[in-house]
């Protein structure tokens, strides 16, 4: 095969597994590569696909923007890239220096311990609900359901309007699956109700503040600068999606490697000390956001390969996590892997995710309690794959394990 053949835009190159074979190939041969693209604005882009040069792109933001043309693989016109700008994910400093500041105050450890009691609440619930069954479609069921509850509980969003986020957050996930395609307009339809519903909520949590994000950030304020409305509603949006699929596709991504893997699943359950390293090598092993885009703010050079200014630039967190020169024997799944430097959460540049122990406490919660609750947790069918080259993801995942009682959560 040559590497002209490779096409990781077309997402059906993905619904039958990641093409690893694709991404070590690309490696060995062209770490920085340029993969022709006819359907996008540009004619292609570099992807790069090796640890270093992925580190080195999410790095160094003065010659790879996120601003420019977004961090979002597609292409879009000039009014819509000005609105994606309002999101911090897609902002250079000194813009995204002073927001990440602001929204920091909400993502401190302490508000994340305090959150970890009502995770374990929500988990049993969840369990209590398919635990009698025996059998149940663990995506659906399971793993799409705690990062729902956990941002609504982050946001301080009252019980009786949970199914709204529920319901905005499910139909602005744009993916390219037939199966959830809604298209572009009611993705945008569920984004302008969850602006006016955030703005209702950052009213009423002015009034009336309680410990939760949303109250924390309305009222925060560094050296007499604060969030906007705007500002606010954006970020309430940001973390409705970028919170809920990856922490989702982490956890079922996860629950497959350990099905592939049963000796890891028992190693887990004999040694529960593992449980730190299990979860980082989860992340690695999965990496459920698969690239991330960049666009070349100057002339540079990666990998001994000039880049251009304007060049679009997409760098595969999912090549980097199994590079054989920055992991030992990287396709094997080893829950005892030290060290484990992966780049799920992103190459620890400005953008670095900013939920990512938010993510790791919420995977520490859902297996623990599987291990507990249906240590006998199995594969009962056919896995069914998200059609995406940005998310890897599973549609669907029938499991069956032994009845039990629910514990009343
Ligand atoms: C396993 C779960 C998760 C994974 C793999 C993940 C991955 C990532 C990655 C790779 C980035 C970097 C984006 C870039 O370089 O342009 C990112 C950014 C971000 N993530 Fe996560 N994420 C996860 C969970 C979460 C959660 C639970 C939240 C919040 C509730 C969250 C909120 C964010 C935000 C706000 C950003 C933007 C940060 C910035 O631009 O400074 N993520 N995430």
């Amino acid at each position: 095969m040559a590497l002209s053949d490779i096409d990781l835009c077309n997402p059906d190159s993905f619904v039958n597994g990641v093409p690893f074979d694709w991404f070590a190939r690309l490696r060995a041969e062209a770490p920085v590569f340029w993969h022709p693209d006819p359907d996008g604005h540009a004619d292609g882009f570099w992807a790069v696909t090796s640890y270093e040069g992925c580190i080195n792109v999410n790095r160094d933001y003065e010659h790879f923007s996120s601003a420019a043309k977004t961090s979002l693989f597609n292409d879009f016109d000039d009014e819509l890239i000005e609105q994606q700008r309002m999101m911090m994910v897609n902002m250079d400093p000194p813009m995204h220096t002073r927001y990440r500041r602001l929204v920091n105050k909400g993502f401190t450890p302490r508000m994340i311990r305090d959150l970890e009691a009502r995770v374990v609440e929500s988990t049993d619930a969840i369990l209590d609900a398919v635990c009698e069954q025996g059998s149940a479609d663990f995506v659906e069921t399971v793993s799409a359901e705690l990062p729902l509850q956990v941002i609504a509980e982050l946001m301080g969003v009252p019980h009786e309007d949970r199914h709204l986020v529920f319901d905005w957050s499910n139909r602005m996930i744009g993916s390219n699956d037939p199966e959830f395609q809604d298209g572009a307009e009611a993705g945008a339809m569920a984004a302008m109700e969850l602006y006016a519903y955030a703005d209702q909520l950052c009213q009423q949590k002015k009034l009336d503040p309680h410990g939760d994000l949303l109250s924390v950030l309305t009222h925060a304020d560094i050296e007499g600068d604060a969030l906007s409305q705007l500002e606010l509603d954006m970020f309430f949006l940001l973390l409705a999606v970028a919170g809920n699929e990856t922490t989702r596709n982490l956890i079922s991504g996860a629950m497959v490697a350990f099905f592939d893997n049963p000796d890891q699943w028992a190693r887990l359950q004999a040694d529960r000390s593992l449980l730190p390293s299990a979860i980082e090598e989860m992340l690695r092993y999965v990496s459920p956001v698969m690239h991330f885009r960049r666009q070349a703010a100057q002339d540079t050079v990666l990998h001994g390969q000039e880049i251009a200014a304007g060049d679009k630039v997409v760098f595969w967190h999912i090549s980097a996590n199994r590079d054989e020169t920055a992991f030992t024997d990287p396709d094997r799944f080893d829950i005892g892997r030290t060290p484990n430097a992966h780049m799920a959460f992103g190459g620890g540049g400005p953008h670095f995710c900013l939920g990512a122990n938010l993510a790791r406490m919420e995977i520490k919660v859902m297996f623990e309690r599987l291990l507990d609750r249906m240590p006998d947790i199995r594969l009962d069918g056919d896995v069914q794959r998200l059609r995406s080259n940005f998310i890897n993801g599973i549609k669907h995942l029938p499991v069956a394990f032994t009845p039990s009682a629910p514990i009343g959560a």
